[in-house]
């Protein structure tokens, strides 16, 4: 059953087309310095064979290294990822993330059809995972004995777990002062080195990059294409959900870049193999504070980016030179998506209101809400369309903006503070009563009063 498609797998630059036979410190081409991807020139595969496979996979049960893989849902569709052997393969039974209905969120924007795909049901709560389980498995088959990233906090808790898991040791780049508290304690307990740097996301990828020249230590971040690979499977994963009848939209927040390449090649390449007969238009959103992407496509066509210091709550998309925008651009013009841009208030309100479906997520996860109501405004997407947002991180990895923001307390003494006054219905406050049964039933019945 595994031979349902051969795949011969090579590495070529975006940029000049050169294919090395191997992929340097860095993961650039040694001619043009552009990035490198993963293209699969030979395959023959009879969709309805794939995945009938994969299907299979999922009932997979024991422990053996193969049944691990089935039950992988990354490695369950190892036919489209670059080979490696089993015995190399870290794995923590990623992806299998769930798929749900946004309900209420479905009312507020008019799209009934509205899901979320929240990658936040990862093993580190965090759509990472996907790519790291291959990229640490490349680590582990190249016999490195460090793992590097710069980070704004996820890759770093993934890239931690991974490499633990590998037996690899791990060194974590981030900015002091910049990331979440629950981001920080996963990379501290899962034993990493972590080194606070007195800069930003891009400061720390250029002390990165500089380093991975010096030091045998294998670069994790988002332009090692293995990283680029597993991400692809959340958008093939979602797709099976759908029973293979493509969404007319994916929406996901852009940051680095990395998911959106991912995502949109998994779409393409997924078409190529006539597993889907239509592409869905894929959609990025960026942070009002934190939007080169949106100004490189929107100022200059996207013919260049120009960086930018970053500025916005949602910390995990700080990023001010997007590492991956020209791959992220192709999946634009490919699927024909627009890049979107949202502020604070509207990140912190969309963010509220996919917690009140029950669902939750961190905020840079929230622009891809608050990106749909721009684009439900101007028409791009319809009402009756199907929509499926890409949420990348849990709840639970900023309790702090969640917090503040339902205390009133996010955007106080801040310019946004008058706009944030359109939020206060969404904020629930805790509170705070004597232990007295008079006093919670007052609190309850004041609150049906007012519902
Ligand atoms: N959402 C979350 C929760 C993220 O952590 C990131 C990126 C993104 C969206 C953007 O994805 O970079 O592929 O466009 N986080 C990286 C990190 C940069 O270091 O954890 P992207």
């Amino acid at each position: 059953m595994d031979s349902a498609v051969k795949t011969v797998v090579g590495l070529r630059c975006i940029n000049c087309g050169a294919t090395p036979d191997s992929a340097g410190e860095n993961f650039r081409c040694r001619s043009c310095g552009d990035l490198l991807e993963f293209v699969f020139p030979s395959w023959k595969a009879d969709p309805e064979s794939l995945k009938s496979l994969w299907l299979h996979r999922r009932q997979s049960a024991g422990q053996r290294p193969c049944q691990r893989l089935d039950q992988s849902g990354v490695w369950r569709f190892r036919e489209l990822l670059p080979h490696i052997p089993a015995e190399h393969v870290v794995t923590m039974a990623e992806g299998n993330t769930p798929l749900y209905h946004l309900q209420r969120c479905a009312r507020a924007t008019g799209v009934e059809n509205l899901f979320a795909k929240h990658q936040g049901m990862n093993p580190t709560g965090s759509f990472k995972d996907t790519g790291m389980t291959v990229a640490a498995s490349a680590a582990h088959q190249g016999g490195f004995r460090w793992a590097a990233c710069a980070s704004t906090g996820n890759t770093s808790a993934s890239m931690a777990a991974y490499a633990a898991r590998g037996n690899l040791r791990s060194l974590v780049l981030i900015p002091e002062g910049k990331i979440s508290w629950g981001k920080l304690s996963q990379s501290l307990d899962y034993g990493a080195l972590t080194c606070q740097l007195r800069t930003d996301f891009d400061g720390c990828v250029r002390i990165l990059n500089e380093l991975v020249q010096r030091k045998p230590v294998y670069l994790l971040n988002s332009v090692n294409p293995y990283r680029i690979e597993g991400q692809k499977t959340a958008a093939i994963e979602l797709l099976e959900q759908l029973d293979w009848e493509a969404p007319d939209h994916i929406i996901v927040p852009g940051g680095n870049l990395g998911n959106s390449s991912a995502i949109g090649k998994a779409l393409v390449e997924m078409r190529e193999l006539k597993l889907i007969s239509r592409l869905p238009k894929l959609s990025i959103i960026q942070a009002e504070g934190a939007n080169p992407f949106y100004r490189s496509v929107h100022e200059f066509g996207g013919k260049k980016l120009e960086p930018m210091a970053a500025e916005t709550l949602a910390t995990a998309i700080r990023i001010g030179n997007p590492a991956s925008w020209k791959k992220a651009l192709r999946v634009l013009q490919a699927t024909g998506g627009q890049v979107e841009q949202v502020s604070e208030v509207e990140i912190a309100e969309a963010k509220a209101e996919i917690g009140a479906d029950g669902v939750g997520c961190e905020p840079a996860s929230a622009v891809t809400l608050a990106g749909l109501k721009k684009l439900r405004a101007s028409g791009f997407v319809k009402p009756g369309e199907m929509v499926v947002l890409i949420l990348t991180g849990h709840l639970l990895k900023d309790p702090d903006f969640t917090i503040k923001f339902h205390r009133g307390e996010l955007f106080a003494g801040t310019t946004e503070e008058s706009r944030a006054i359109l939020t206060k219905p969404l904020q629930r406050p805790p509170v705070v009563l004597e232990a007295d049964l008079g006093a919670v039933i007052a609190a309850l019945d004041s609150v049906e009063r007012n519902s």
